[in-house]
């Protein structure tokens, strides 16, 4: 089969197109055909070198999320049948025309939904749904913040906060960006470019932010959270060190502190989300409440520039690679 490997460690140029042979898979796994495999943020950390696979996923071929066909069943499988429509959550392997995935990691897509629009979803819902649902509680009538409102967990975390009834604040680099993240629904964009989130948004305050930025939006997020506030790390890019933090308002707001990351929990903690989501995400998928952003796609062998395409942060919403089958 054809798969899109990091050669070595690099910028995109170190992507290349090989020959592999298709994955062998295990007695509780299903093997996809890929029509779409979706870009995530991560896959350009792992690309150079910042973030290494897990023990057992594909070591040299990216990719965490596709959409494709049931192609082969393991013996013990029993929710799947050949030719069944899935997309899946992967820990890697995605750029590739077949990929193995534990049958429990998978979800049928709705009829509306093209593979294209299935690859988008899976790593963005999981992870809003376990950081922003899951970790931080987030309830109807709340007040939610997420910062990097274009990026694919933005979209997908406005929607969702949205769909659940809470008011939604995001931050974004431009005007453009943030006239998307209002079309999907949320109640104030603020251009970090032009004006300071904290001040534009002291009055109203957040009871969850959801924080890709880190740096020196940690001590802002800590003063924009209110009594009993939840703030929730699923990276830090800017940087992982903050000066200026009161540690004084944890105590005095009752705010609590977390993050995580997907790729590397284990088998049932990855099944149990799934069940989650879909006893809580894809009726609002199925009922168009919840729309997957693509906002471009580009053949496999094309892998790079798409990755050029993600560097540059341009896009809103989620790149995806296709396989032409
Ligand atoms: N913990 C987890 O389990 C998990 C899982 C998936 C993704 N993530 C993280 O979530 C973030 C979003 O992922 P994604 O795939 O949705 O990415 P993405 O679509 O590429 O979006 C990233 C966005 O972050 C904004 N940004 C703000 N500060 C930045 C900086 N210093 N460097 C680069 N970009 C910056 C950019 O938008 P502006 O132009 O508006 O600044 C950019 O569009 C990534 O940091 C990723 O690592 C974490």
């Amino acid at each position: 089969m054809k798969a899109v490997v990091i050669t070595k460690p690099g910028g995109p140029e170190v992507l290349e197109i090989q020959e592999r042979p298709v994955p062998v898979f295990k007695s509780d796994e299903i093997l996809i055909k890929v029509y779409a495999a979706g870009i995530n943020r991560p896959d350009i950390f792992q690309r150079k070198g910042n973030y290494p696979p897990p023990t057992g996923a594909p070591q040299d071929i990216p990719g965490l999320e596709v959409a494709g066909t049931v192609e082969q069943i393991g013996s013990e499988v029993k929710n799947w049948k050949i030719g069944d429509r899935v997309c899946a959550l992967l820990a890697g392997g995605g750029y590739a025309e077949y990929a193995v995935v534990n049958a429990q990691h998978c979800l049928s897509i709705p009829k509306q939904i093209s593979f294209i629009e299935a690859a988008s979803l899976p790593e963005t819902v999981y992870t809003v749904w376990h950081n922003v649902f899951q970790k931080g509680k987030l309830q109807s009538g709340e007040n939610f913040l997420v910062h990097g409102g274009s990026s694919g967990i933005g979209i997908t975390a406005i929607q969702l906060a949205k769909g659940f009834g809470a008011k939604v604040f995001a931050t974004a680099g431009s005007d453009e960006k943030c006239e998307a993240c209002v079309s999907l629904g949320a109640d104030l964009c603020i251009n970090y470019k032009n004006e300071d989130f904290e001040t534009a948004l002291k009055d109203e305050g957040a009871d969850v932010i959801l924080d890709m930025v880190g740096g020196d939006y940690i001590p802002k997020n800590l003063r924009l959270l209110r009594v009993d506030g939840r703030m929730v790390f699923i990276n830090t890019m800017k940087s992982n060190k903050a000066e200026g933090v009161d540690f004084g308002l944890i105590m005095k707001n009752r705010l609590t502190i977390t993050g995580s990351t997907l790729r590397n929990r284990d088998i049932s903690f990855k099944a149990e989300l799934t069940k989650e989501i879909l006893k809580n995400v894809w009726p609002l998928l199925e009922s168009g409440k919840f729309k997957p952003v693509i906002y471009k796609e580009f053949p496999l062998e094309e892998a790079a520039k798409a990755h050029q395409l993600m560097e540059s942060s341009d896009h809103i919403g989620k790149i995806v690679l296709t396989n032409g089958w």
